[in-house]
């Protein structure tokens, strides 16, 4: 008799509430026990399991030295192929980088001098901000349309403002966007591509999110885009989709025309990712396969539970359908709140703990970013407390 083989569990269903609030991270360690932290880009999973088997095996043996080789770059080479269509991607464009965020900011230091600017699409990911300031560029910022669209007519006009002069610029794109799971598609990358050949900007893609697109949608390259001749820059991870944050690792690719950069960035020293990561990442990339399937599945109930939950309980909260990524931006700015920012009531009087809109930069106001990689519980449950306190 052929026992019949269990279903796959949810991933976002694992960790129980007992084991999340013993975690040590911010997502479940930075506040108070009471409150249900549905913030920081962490998920409650716990390892896909090739992942855990690679980290355990490292820590097992002791092979915890420094990285060498290329077998990360070649995982992604090989995931790009087969889950983006995408098999012209060859390693001798990749650099490996400590993580995303060390990666832009190196790129953007790259292609640009102190005091030039760097256009970014707001509402967006808050450390776009802080580290571009940071390393000494301006910003110029063309605001997304009100569908979450990029809107290529600000884009050009921000375009036109960061060149004046024939000053170099970059355009750090956030594909697909956090806060609002934009995904863009094919056609917008190439009017972006356009834009970007005409005013000389070096466009940076940010592209962490893209093994999270859920199966209606789908995810373009940029680079893809762009075309063999690029002149621009993505960074890609395993990071977000697999939650190892806390073992970070990132892939800085070149465009062709944007090889020479490339070598003059490895010409000088600079630090790699640590070999935890690496291992964890290229598994992730290599066998982890069917974990992440597991877990979009999850996280498209998720999104249509949160969807529901908002319509049922929350009637005057703007939803943003997110067609990629497990974060949601949302309007609350109907409610009458007395102009406190939503994250802050929220973290006070129904103890939830969202991002604060604000931190997203222009278009934040009245607005809380919702990260839902959580259980359906856990998610109910902090729509019920909000739903509560909001009347
Ligand atoms: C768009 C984006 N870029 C970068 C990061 C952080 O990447 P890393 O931890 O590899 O620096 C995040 C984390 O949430 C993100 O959402």
């Amino acid at each position: 008799m052929t026992v019949p083989a269990s279903p796959r569990p949810n991933p976002l269903t694992v960790p129980t509430l007992d084991a999340l609030k013993a975690r040590t991270s911010a997502k479940w360690g930075r506040f108070e026990p009471d409150v249900l932290p549905l913030y920081v880009a962490e998920m409650d999973v716990e390892f896909a399991p090739p992942v855990r088997d690679a980290l355990a095996r490292a820590v097992a043996t002791g092979d915890v030295g420094y990285r060498t080789g290329t077998a990360y770059e070649e995982s992604l080479v090989s995931f790009a192929a087969e889950r983006w269509d995408w098999p012209t991607l060859a390693v001798e464009h990749i650099v490996a980088v400590p993580d995303v965020i060390t990666g832009y900011t190196d790129a953007i230091t790259l292609v640009t001098d102190p005091g030039d600017a760097v256009i970014i699409n707001p509402p967006a990911y808050p450390p776009f901000f802080s580290f571009v300031k940071g390393a000494g560029r301006r910003i110029e910022e063309s605001r997304l349309g009100a569908d979450f669209r990029i809107d290529l007519e600000s884009l050009e006009a921000a375009f036109q403002r960061a060149t004046t002069g024939g000053r170099p610029a970059a355009y750090l794109l956030c594909n697909p966007h956090n806060p609002t799971g934009t995904l863009h598609t094919r056609a917008e990358l190439e009017a972006v591509a356009a834009l970007a050949a005409r005013y000389g900007v070096r466009v940076v893609a940010d592209e962490i999110h893209a093994p999270l697109v859920y199966t209606d949608a789908s995810y373009t390259p940029y680079l893809s885009v762009a075309g063999e001749r690029a002149d621009a820059f993505s960074l890609m991870s395993a990071s977000k989709a697999w939650n190892l944050a806390g073992v970070p690792a990132a892939l800085l690719i070149a465009g062709t025309d944007s090889t020479a950069d490339l070598a003059r960035y490895t010409s000088v020293p600079r630090h790699g990712p640590s070999q935890l990561g690496a291992l964890a990442q290229t598994a992730a990339y290599t066998q982890g396969g069917q974990w992440l399937d597991d877990l979009v599945a999850g996280l498209d109930a998720n999104r249509h539970l949160l969807g529901a939950l908002l319509a049922e309980k929350l009637p005057k909260a703007g939803y943003t359908w997110p067609e990629a990524t497990y974060l949601s931006w949302v309007d609350l700015s109907a409610y009458d709140l007395g102009g406190e920012d939503p994250s802050e009531f929220l973290h006070r009087e129904a103890r939830v703990m969202l991002n604060s809109g604000p931190t997203f930069g222009t278009g934040g106001e009245g607005h809380v970013r919702i990260n839902f990689a959580t259980s359906p519980a856990i998610l109910t449950e902090a729509i019920n407390r909000i739903a509560h306190v909001m009347g």
